[in-house]
Formats: structure tokens, sequence, C-alpha cells
């Protein structure tokens, strides 16, 4: 098959914040339980443990720290312009930007009602937080199947029927980078 995706390639700094980002929203989720009880105790004006300020801090500045890496990278993402795939139709490169403007702005909108409740004191923002973490995870889980759908070209001797093998993931794995 020919590289049609020749020369459009994510950065190496691209590739790196797309990890980090990864793993910084795992880190959310295993906090998420520890979380909720803070928030209760601070709501219902207990002390906390150091436990629970220690949570109540790594989950704030973590989320917040994931909104800024985001807005980075959208940032980064204006000015490389890479395009989503290559070699899709113009219908389906437009469904996958549309997928990928979701992931932003969800994660934007997790840190936004996090901080409403939290700091503002709202309580239906701790509902659209609770909202927005599954929209989240229905929305990562689509974005990981639609990556390891496309296969991993290199090494792979025999394709499974129906799964395309293209440079898609290598793209963000790195491979393939040229920087
Ligand atoms: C195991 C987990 C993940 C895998 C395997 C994966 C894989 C990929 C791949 C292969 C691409 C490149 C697609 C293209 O050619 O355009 C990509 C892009 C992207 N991924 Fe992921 N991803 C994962 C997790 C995440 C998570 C948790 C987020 C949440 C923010 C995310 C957000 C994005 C975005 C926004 C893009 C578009 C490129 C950009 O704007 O930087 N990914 N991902
Ligand atoms: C940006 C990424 C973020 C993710 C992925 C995330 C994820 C989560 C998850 C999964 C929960 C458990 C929700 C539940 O089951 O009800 C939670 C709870 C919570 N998070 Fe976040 N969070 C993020 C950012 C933030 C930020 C920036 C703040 C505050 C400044 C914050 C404040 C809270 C609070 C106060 C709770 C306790 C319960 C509630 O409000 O519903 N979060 N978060």
């Amino acid at each position: 098959m020919e590289r049609s995706t020749t020369g459009i390639f994510y950065t190496t700094l691209q590739r790196r914040l797309h990890w980090l980002v990864l793993l910084m929203l795992i880190a959310q989720y295993l906090l998420q339980v520890p979380m909720r009880a803070a928030m209760a105790a601070i709501e219902s004006q207990e002390t906390l443990t150091l436990f629970q300020y220690l949570v109540a801090t790594v989950h704030t500045g973590n989320g917040i720290s994931i909104a800024a890496i985001m807005i980075w990278r959208w940032q980064l993402r204006r000015r490389a312009v890479p395009l989503a795939g290559g070699n899709l139709t113009p219908r389906r490169e437009k469904l996958v930007r549309v997928h990928h403007v979701s992931l932003y702005v969800t994660v934007l909108g997790m840190m936004v009602t996090g901080a409403l409740h939290y700091y503002v004191g709202i309580e239906a923002a701790g509902q659209w937080h609770e909202w927005g973490k599954w929209l989240l995870l229905v929305l990562v889980g689509v974005h990981i199947a639609g990556a390891l759908s496309h296969g991993v070209r290199h090494g792979a001797h025999h394709e499974a029927p129906g799964v395309r093998s293209d440079t898609v993931l290598q793209r963000m794995m790195g491979r393939d980078s040229l920087r």
C-alpha cells in the first residue's frame, strides 16, 4: 500500500502530550472515589484527613493541568494541521475531526464543571461533572476502538478480515515520525 500519510505527522511534542494526558486522565478516574469522599467532607464542613487533603489537591491540580495541556495541544494542532489519517474520504475526515474536537470540549468541560463545584460551590455542577465522566469514557472508548481498528502495519504478517492496516496508529506511536 502506498503511504499517503507521508509528511503529515504529529510532532514528538504532540505525541508526548497525547500520551501524558492519557496517564493523567487515568489518575483522575483512579481518584474518583476518594475525591467524592473528600468533597463530601468539605461540604459537611468536617476537618479533612491528610489523605483527603492530598486527594483534593492532586485531583484539582491534575485536572487543571490536563485542561492546560489540552489548550496547548489545540494550539499545536492548529499550527501543524495534521490530517486525520491522511487517506480518509472528506466525509470521514470531517467525522474524525468532530470526534477529536468533542474530546477537547469534554475534557475542558470536566475542568469547568469540577471547578464550578469545588471553588464556586454550585451543586448542580457536581452532577454535570459526573455526566461528563461517563461521556468522556464513552468518547475515549470509541477513540481507542477507532485507533485500534486501523491495525498495526509494521510486523503484521497477515491481516484479520475486515481490519484495515495502515499507519494511523504509528502516527501517534511515533515509529514513523519525522522528528
Ligand atoms: C489507549 C488510548 C489511546 C489510543 C490508542 C489513542 C490513539 C490515537 C491515535 C492513533 C491518534 C492519531 C489519529 C490520527 O491519525 O489523527 C490519536 C489522536 C488523538 N487522540 Fe488519542 N489515543 C488514546 C487515548 C486518548 C485520550 C485519553 C484522549 C483524550 C483527550 C485522546 C485524544 C486524542 C486527540 C484529541 C487526538 C487528535 C490529535 C490531536 O489533536 O492531538 N486520545 N489518538
Ligand atoms: C479535567 C479532568 C477531570 C477529570 C477527568 C475528572 C474526573 C472526575 C471523576 C471521574 C470524578 C468522580 C465523579 C463521580 O463519580 O461523581 C470526579 C469528582 C470530582 N472532581 Fe473531577 N475531574 C477532572 C477535573 C476536576 C477539576 C479541575 C476539579 C476542581 C477544580 C474537579 C473537582 C472534582 C470534585 C469536587 C469531585 C467530587 C464529586 C463531584 O463534584 O461530583 N475535577 N472527577
